[in-house]
């Protein structure tokens, strides 16, 4: 198979098409066009979760209507925001960072938003911060999207305690088509790469990945 690994986003739409769904699609809220325009002024601003995958989990949200749920890697707030906001006002979303700077933005924003109170922010390792929490299933939603070293340590801590009916969905996992590049040995593209082969294994679960932005991937307990 041969791809084009000079683009940095080898699955992109062609712009005009782009350019038809953006104005076809609902757009962000003025808090998540705020976000927006932060991250387009910052140099990590990359990191913030593609626009139309904000979309995508408010509607997902919209309609599951988690009541508990957790994010791993919250930067200045697009995903949770989008996710807390889709929420029943009763929700309860748990977010894991390590940065304070960045996610005071996150702050600013859930409060300008009215959706502080649906949101606590913990900021440890991530990993520490699930192994505090019950055991049990007890998630209705996980979503993930930081360091991609640990996305399998991630994948293990966070599915025990994932509901039978509940879903956890993964950022980036087309990593820019970077996985199909074995010439690329970069850590995040190697653990990138053993976090997709390790859920495909895992006949535990049920997967599927939706191409857009840099890849979403869905996971539930199989049936
Ligand atoms: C790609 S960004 C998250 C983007 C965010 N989901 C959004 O939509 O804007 C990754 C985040 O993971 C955080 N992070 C990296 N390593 C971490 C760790 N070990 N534990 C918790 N957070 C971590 C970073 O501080 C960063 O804010």
């Amino acid at each position: 198979m041969s791809a084009d690994f000079t683009q940095t986003k080898p699955f992109s739409l062609p712009v005009e098409m782009q350019a038809y769904l953006t104005e076809r699609n609902s757009p962000p809220s003025e808090h998540l066009q705020s976000l927006r325009q932060i991250a387009a002024e910052m140099p990590q601003g990359g990191m913030r979760l593609g626009t139309e995958a904000g979309t995508f989990l408010s509607v997902l949200v919209q309609t599951m209507q988690p009541t508990r749920a957790l994010e791993v890697g919250t930067f200045i707030g697009y995903s949770s925001l989008s996710i807390a906001a889709a929420m029943p006002p009763s929700g309860r979303l748990l977010c894991c960072d390590v940065n304070d700077t960045w996610t005071a933005v996150a702050r600013e924003h859930w409060q300008a938003a009215g959706v502080a109170d649906r949101i606590e922010l913990v900021l440890a390792p991530a990993l520490e911060t699930i192994n505090d929490q019950p055991s049990e299933p007890h998630l209705d939603l996980v979503f993930i999207d930081a360091d991609k070293t640990n996305y399998i340590n991630y994948y293990d801590a966070l599915l025990p305690r994932l509901k039978p009916n509940g879903m956890m969905i993964v950022d980036n996992t087309m990593w820019s088509a970077h996985v199909l590049d074995l010439d690329d040995t970069s850590d995040d593209t190697v653990a990138i790469r053993a976090f997709n082969d390790y859920v495909a294994a895992d006949q535990s679960t049920t997967n599927v990945t939706v191409p857009m932005g840099d890849g979403l991937t869905l996971i539930t307990h199989a049936r």
